[in-house]
This record gives structure tokens, sequence and C-alpha cells, in this order.
């Protein structure tokens, strides 16, 4: 791990996952600090990871390299606009906040360099995986930092035009809930087909852990991996033929869609 200084403006969910994801790699404490107007959040995150915590965000960023802005998007433009004169041109800014854009950051930030961020829920548990957009003044050294933080929580990768991130959002952003919804029916339909609940949701969680293993693990996509197991008029393509005859597809593109859709909204009401 470099020698990089980080700063944390707000120091709640994901920025105490950020802290102890760099941590574990292998990040000196004297390295991190971050900043939280809660006096409680502060102990909490000063005992749980040894950092120095501040109430004032000015004074955690000072001699920062990296600053992570991980407050809510709702609080991000007062924030920006409160850190502006206290910035050093130099210092890279990291927004995780979904739906503000990087025209907006920078109207309230001034010209920084700036890494837009989208990570995902399981970043808490270690298992994110976050689409990153730099913009045009990031150095290649500090495309490598806002790489090395955010990988401290997942797998990064870099998209190349900001209107990607409203994908990332729909795929990964917002992600985890389809899976969770899939987990509910599967789990609602065992219960239907006479199993006791328990047992339906250990068999769907435990299912869907295992699928994504082995699709992370293999070296074809998921529709071999699929094919692979349908065999001919057996039980799994009874599934698949409900599935693509009830239009699994095009219902999965409509709603990503729709998630794709919201995010820009959401940016431009964001971004006033
Ligand atoms: N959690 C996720 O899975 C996830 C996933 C993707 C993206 N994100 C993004 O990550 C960001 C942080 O989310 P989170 O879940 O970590 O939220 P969170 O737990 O609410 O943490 C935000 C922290 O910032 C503090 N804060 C509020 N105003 C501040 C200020 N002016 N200066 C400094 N700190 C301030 C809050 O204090 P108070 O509570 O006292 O207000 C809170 O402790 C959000 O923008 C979100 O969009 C989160």
């Amino acid at each position: 791990m470099s020698k990089m200084r980080i700063a944390f403006i707000g120091a709640g969910n994901m920025a105490s996952s950020l802290i102890g994801g760099l941590l574990a790699k292998g990040l000196d404490a004297a390295q991190i600090r971050a900043s939280d107007p809660g006096a409680e959040t502060r102990a909490k995150v000063a005992a749980e990871h040894g950092i120095e915590l501040f109430a004032d965000n000015a004074q955690a960023i000072q001699d920062a390299d990296v600053i992570v802005i991980a407050v809510k998007p709702q609080a991000m433009k007062a924030v920006c606009q409160d850190l502006r004169a206290h910035l050093q041109p130099h210092q890279l800014l990291v927004s995780i906040a979904a739906g503000i854009t990087c025209a907006s950051l920078l109207n309230w930030l001034g010209n920084q360099p700036l890494v837009r961020c989208m990570p995902n829920t399981p970043a808490l548990l270690g298992k994110g995986v976050s689409g990153l957009f730099a913009t045009a003044d990031v150095t290649a050294e500090q495309r490598q930092q806002a790489e090395q933080l955010l990988s401290a929580v997942g797998i990064v990768v870099w998209v190349d035009s900001e209107a990607q991130i409203d994908a990332v959002t729909a795929v990964s952003g917002s992600g985890p809930a389809y899976f969770f919804l899939l987990i509910e029916a599967m789990t609602d339909a065992g219960v239907k087909l006479g199993l006791p609940r328990e047992v339906a949701k250990q068999l769907a969680e435990q299912t869907a852990l295992g699928a994504a293993h082995m699709a992370v693990a293999s070296d074809v996509d998921a529709a071999e991996l699929r094919r692979r197991v349908t065999s001919p008029a057996g039980t799994t393509e009874a599934a698949i033929k409900s599935f693509q005859a009830d239009g699994f597809a095009a219902s999965v593109e409509k709603a990503l869609s729709a998630a794709a859709h919201r995010s820009a909204e959401m940016a431009e009401q964001l971004g006033q």
C-alpha cells in the first residue's frame, strides 16, 4: 500500500467500511483521518479503527493527498461548498455519493482533480464492486490512488464516459436488491412447494452464493454455464422455458432501464 494520506468527510457506514478495508490492506492508521458532526460516530469509529477524528471537516483534510466525500447525497452541496476554501490544488477529491455529477461537484468545489465512484452495498462486507470515472485533471498516479482506495472494499471497474455511471448504477449499484428479490421469490415459491420457510430460505441464499462463485471462477460466461446445467427435457429446462415464456430477459432490461433513467433524473435534481 502506498503512503498516501486519506481524509474521509463523513464517517458513516461506507466510510467506516473503506477505513476498515484500507487498514486490513496494510495502510497505517496515521495515514487516515476522518470528520463527522456526530460525537458518538466519532467515538465509535476512533475506537474501532484507531484513527484520528475531527468535528471540523477543514481540519481533517489538512495534508491529505486524497479526500473522500462520504456524506449522503443531500448533504453534498453544503459540504463541498464549505470545503472549497480549504482545498489545495493537488488534492484528489473522491465522491462516492449516488447521483451527483462531476459538473455539480466541480461547480461546488472549484477545479480539482475528481473521481466519481458508484460503489454498492456489499462493500460493507468487503464484497463490493465499484464503477469509477475520472475527470481530465486526474493524473495516472491519482487514478491508481482512487483504485487502491475502492479496492479495499471489493473490485473496481473504470468507465470512460460519465454517462456510463448511470448504467453502473442500474447494474451493480441497485443490483444487490434484484438478487434479494430473486431470493425472496424463490423462498416463497419453495414454501408453496412444501418446504419449511427457513429451509427454503437457506436453499435460495446458498444457491445464489454458489452460482455467483461459479460464475466468477469460471472462464466461460453465464449463458454457457446455464446451458451446461440445463439437460434436455430436464427440470432446469422446464424452469428456464417458463422464465423465457414470461419474458424474463425483457423484464430485466426494462427494470435496469428504469434504474438508469432514474439515476440521470436524480442527478439533475440533486445537482441544483
Ligand atoms: N451504504 C451503501 O451501501 C452505499 C452504496 C453506494 C453509495 N453510497 C454512498 O455513500 C455515501 C455515504 O453513505 P453511508 O451509507 O455511509 O451514509 P451514512 O452512514 O449516513 O454516513 C454519512 C455520515 O456523514 C455524516 N455527515 C452529515 N453531514 C456531514 C457534514 N456536513 N460533514 C461531515 N460529515 C457529515 C453523517 O452524520 P449524521 O448521521 O449525523 O448526519 C454520517 O455519519 C452516500 O452518498 C451514498 O450515496 C453508499
